[in-house]
């Protein structure tokens, strides 16, 4: 299945990030040299989507800066014959169509999705959350449509994890077809848990098809008081079939600090230009952390 449209939810608060997410948004902080947003576009664009919808807020403008070209940066650096740098900031404009819609009121993921309804118009998409940043060739999004392709309906990223976090998380009942791939039966946010169906967790993936919008028109607010996407998927298995797939690839955490700086070393470990700067960074750590 073809698949043009990503929407990508940026429209929280990043509290976890503060003091530095006042006036730097959390999806524009960096792994390495680039923010997370962009990794998540990149595997979107691999993917062949075309079109990338941003959810933002108010007082979070420098995500649609980061997306603009910058003519006067672009002639400087090719003055001073820069070509690896121009290269690199004119992919960021190039890699797909990006347009922003914004979400008023922080009332939950669902509704940041349903906010995105017209502009998604009536044809499946994907939903990517930008701290979820996964390493692997292919890319999560390219391993789902293959799933999809397979099985008719939509298709939802998990991981097992220890049953000691899973009230951190989304998590599926379901029943295993084999292949990393199982029906979803139901599907609960954050339970407790003694109250988990599993510790299949869902992750920043998500394949929905637009019947998903009445049913989060319809969803009322959940954990947290806020609109969960998680409901409103239950209430899409009453129309249509549901697969969770587990992904191939390393899940980083980057609605974290710790999550972000240790994304940061893998990423760094398997670029070949900072591979052996970083390898090094890491034994003289060690080594000083164990003669302390
Ligand atoms: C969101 C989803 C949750 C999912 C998680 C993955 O939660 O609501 O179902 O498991 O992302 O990162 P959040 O982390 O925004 O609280």
């Amino acid at each position: 299945m073809q698949i043009k449209k990503a929407v990508i939810p940026a429209a929280g608060l990043g509290t976890r990030f503060l003091p530095i997410t006042k006036s730097v948004p959390k999806e524009l902080l960096p792994i390495l040299d680039r923010p997370m947003l962009q990794y998540v576009v990149e595997e979107a664009a691999e993917a062949g989507v075309e079109e990338v919808i941003i959810v933002t807020a108010r007082g979070k403008e420098s995500i649609a800066a980061y997306f603009h070209p910058r003519p006067e940066l672009e002639q400087r650096l090719s003055e001073t014959g820069a070509t690896e740098l121009l290269d690199s900031i004119r992919h960021v404009s190039s890699m797909a169509e990006v347009s922003f819609v914004i979400q008023e009121q922080p009332l939950g993921l669902g509704h940041a999705v349903l906010t995105a309804r017209e502009a998604v118009g009536d044809e499946p998409f994907v939903v990517i959350l930008p701290d979820d940043i996964i390493d692997h060739q292919p890319g999560v999004i390219s391993q789902m449509l293959e799933v999809s392709a397979q099985y008719e309906g939509g298709v939802i990223a998990v991981e097992q994890v220890p049953w000691e976090v899973i009230h951190n998380y989304g998590v599926v009942d379901a029943e295993d077809r084999g292949n990393r791939t199982h029906f979803v039966k139901g599907l609960v946010e954050k339970p407790a848990r003694e109250d988990s169906p599993s510790n299949l967790s869902i992750v920043g993936r998500y394949i929905l098809p637009p019947e998903i919008f009445d049913c989060l028109e319809q969803t009322p607010p959940g954990t947290k008081g806020e609109i969960q996407l998680t409901d409103g998927i239950q209430l899409l298995l009453e129309e249509r079939d549901v697969f969770a797939y587990e992904f191939r690839g390393t899940r980083h955490d980057g609605g974290t600090p710790m999550g972000l700086l240790r994304a940061s070393l893998e990423y760094g470990l398997t670029r070949e230009d900072t591979r052996d700067a970083v390898s090094a960074l890491i034994t003289g750590l060690s080594t000083k952390m164990a003669g302390s």
